[in-house]
């Protein structure tokens, strides 16, 4: 039931933080150490694998984006993420020492389900990270990572995505663990961070006045462009997905960086831009992004800056500033997606579309 909401979807918005909350629960034992029992996988094998292949669709492949980022950098292990329809189809280097994770809110998506048939006859290991209990996803992989978001009713995926953030965090916080890392102190602190995330998610969603009257304000635009940098560029395309998904709307998300190589050339009069800017720890991307907000703001865009409190210059460079708590860099997205999921559930019911059953959209896809 809504509970008093309009949507699923705004409903599901704001359960983020007990979603979150749940997929985290009993991960941490008495040491400190993260406790991943369910991947079943030795520690002799985990240390063997050479590479990671994520493949997932849709909001879920946006997820494994942001796993890459995180992966890599916790575990040194090399790791490609990729569109499960692609996968198949182009013959990808796969063997018993590639680990396949695979990310789907409803473990029915047929893309997703043929690329693990297809790695399991390659003899890799699979691991699917998904939120619903014995799908067919989870059935015919090796090992299962369950988010705990609970039944997800809207079409568009909202707690479904930021459960699936914590699941790949854990998992490469997992593997560096038990590969010995050098980064221990470092993960020591992310787990914390990630503890205290739901508190943050939930102050994000407290100031939604801001984004509603910002729906209001911008409810007859009809092209939108989002702008992001490392784990801010997978937040610019799903920001983008949800507002083409609910609201029918002409959005794109770009890497910030790709700007002068093409997209700077949208850039007119008034065109809404939401930008995602770093944390200020990652001082040359943040700096960079920064500058390209003055870039396109000289070209008279209406920048929308999603950029932490203490920022100055990304709030000088904003027509609107919309303020981010200050976490860690590859954290970010989990409070970054938040404004950009509400803007596109307010925008799209300002419109007085169906917000929870989009035109043309089934909630699992299960024909390829
Ligand atoms: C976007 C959305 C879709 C799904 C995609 C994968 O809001 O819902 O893009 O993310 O169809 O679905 P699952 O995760 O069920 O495999």
């Amino acid at each position: 039931q809504k509970q008093g909401y309009d949507w699923f979807m705004r409903k599901e918005i704001f359960e983020q933080p007990r979603a979150v909350a749940d997929t985290l629960l009993g991960r941490l034992n008495d040491r400190g150490e993260l406790v991943l029992d369910e991947i079943r996988m030795s520690p002799e094998t985990l240390r063997r694998i050479n590479k990671i292949v994520i493949v997932a669709c849709g909001t879920a492949f946006y997820a494994g984006l942001v796993a890459k980022y995180a992966i890599e950098h916790w575990t040194r292990i090399p790791c490609e993420v990729e569109l499960a329809s692609e996968f198949r189809y182009r013959d990808p280097i796969i063997d018993p020492m590639t680990l396949v994770v695979t990310i789907s809110q409803s473990g029915e998506t047929a893309d997703t389900l043929m690329a693990i048939r297809h790695a399991r006859e390659q003899g890799a290991r699979v691991i699917a990270i998904c939120n619903t209990n014995g799908a067919t996803i989870p059935r015919e992989s090796d090992a299962v990572i369950y988010t705990h978001a609970g039944p997800e009713i809207g079409v568009a995926s909202t707690k479904g995505f930021t459960t699936q953030l914590i699941a790949c965090y854990l998992l490469g916080l997992y593997l560096a663990q038990v590969r010995g890392m050098k980064y221990g102190d470092e993960i020591a602190a992310l787990l914390q961070e990630l503890e205290r995330m739901p508190e943050r998610m939930q102050d994000m969603l407290d100031a939604q006045q801001q984004i509603l009257d910002l729906a209001e304000e911008l409810k007859q635009e009809k092209s939108f462009l989002y702008l992001g940098r490392h784990v801010g560029y997978p937040m610019a395309l799903e920001g983008a997905l949800k507002l083409k998904e609910i609201a029918y709307l002409h959005a794109e998300g770009f890497a910030a960086g790709e700007l002068k190589h093409g997209p700077i050339a949208l850039v007119s009069e008034g065109l809404p831009m939401f930008i995602v800017v770093p944390p200020k720890g990652r001082d040359q991307l943040r700096d960079k992004v920064v500058s390209n907000i003055s870039e396109v703001r000289a070209r008279g865009a209406r920048t929308i800056v999603l950029a932490e409190g203490c920022d100055d210059e990304a709030r000088a460079a904003a027509d609107v500033f919309i303020e981010l708590p200050h976490v860690s860099t590859l954290l970010q997205p989990l409070v970054a997606i938040l404004p950009l999921q509400l803007f596109a559930c307010e925008l799209a019911t300002l419109q007085g579309h169906d917000v929870d059953q989009p035109r043309n959209l089934a909630k699992s896809v299960t024909v390829e």
